[in-house]
């Protein structure tokens, strides 16, 4: 997959997965990664999905509404990908936090909801629940971050609760955010992102 790899200065840090929002790029999120943990290495993937000519990481029949076989094999083709990035730049695959926005935070979830250890964290901004009727992996231990909009259009609150209750459930520590800023990534939600991830993965060189 289309990436960036850029090593960090404390090994020991969690290497930090960006995933970006629908129409974005491996570029936009690496001032979230300098602000959550500027020690950290840092793997932005492009989706390999192109809708209408905007990246994303898995097909959709309409908004809000997705194709699960495209999902299901997508989140496979991310996971190998995070396999193989591992071995090519010699990082721990079972260190990794996950920050992802929208399109980008529902294949995040996907990846929890289907392959056990593939995160050890993640940073969802405004993500809805990646597919229903499923057994989660096992998740004890995973910490999650949530931000999501009380007034988010495209992610209503009671999808945000749902997905809270399902990481839950499969036991998962889950820590949400809320904001009234619509389906926006926010700077001050980026804020409690950063001091979430101090209290939780911060970690000496
Ligand atoms: C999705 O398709 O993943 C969600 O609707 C969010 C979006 O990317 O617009």
């Amino acid at each position: 997959m289309k990436h960036i790899f850029k090593q960090g200065t404390n090994k020991n840090a969690p290497v930090l997965v960006l995933l970006h929002g629908t129409g974005g790029t491996e570029n936009d999120l690496l001032p979230l990664a300098d602000r959550i943990s500027p020690e950290s290495s840092v793997l932005s993937i492009r989706g390999n999905v192109l809708e209408n000519g905007m990246p994303r990481y898995f097909r959709r029949l309409a908004e809000g509404v997705f194709d699960e076989e495209d999902l299901i094999f997508r989140t496979k083709e991310l996971s190998d990908f995070l396999d193989q990035a591992a071995e090519k730049y010699g990082f721990d695959r079972y260190n990794l936090v996950a920050i992802g926005y929208s399109n980008g935070a529902n294949i995040a979830g996907s990846l929890l909801f289907h392959y056990q250890g593939s995160l050890k964290g993640a940073i969802l901004h405004h993500p809805m629940v990646p597919r229903r009727g499923i057994k989660l992996q096992d998740l004890s231990g995973v910490r999650i971050f949530i931000a999501a909009g009380d007034n988010d259009p495209i992610c209503v609150p009671q999808e945000t609760e749902d997905l809270i209750s399902l990481l839950k459930d499969a036991g998962a520590n889950v820590s949400v955010h809320w904001e009234k800023f619509g389906h926006r990534l926010t700077a001050s939600e980026v804020e409690a992102a950063a001091v979430w991830y101090d209290t939780h993965f911060k970690v000496l060189s």
